[in-house]
């Protein structure tokens, strides 16, 4: 299952240890801390720590879902 915006918005925890982008190998947790650590509030400056969505881009939206997700946590550490 995919998260998205609307699925993110209900929850309170999601599962770091899935992977958000295949192709680099880059998983919730740690776009997650690239995100939250630095603030980051674009797909750009994501793409730029993470190397996410640099393979087919697939990605994307996981990407853009989760920045909206760790904005709504306020950019709370991750601590998991
Ligand atoms: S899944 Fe992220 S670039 Fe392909």
């Amino acid at each position: 299952m995919e998260y998205d915006v609307e699925y993110l918005k209900n929850q309170t925890s999601i599962n770091y240890d899935k992977t958000l982008c295949y192709c680099k190998n880059v998983s919730y947790r740690d776009a997650y801390k690239a995100i939250a650590d630095n603030k980051l509030t674009s797909l750009d400056e994501v793409v730029d720590k993470t190397q996410a969505s640099t393979g087919c881009g697939g990605c994307k939206e996981r990407i853009l879902s989760l920045i909206e997700y760790v904005k709504k946590n306020e950019y709370a550490p991750l601590d998991l």
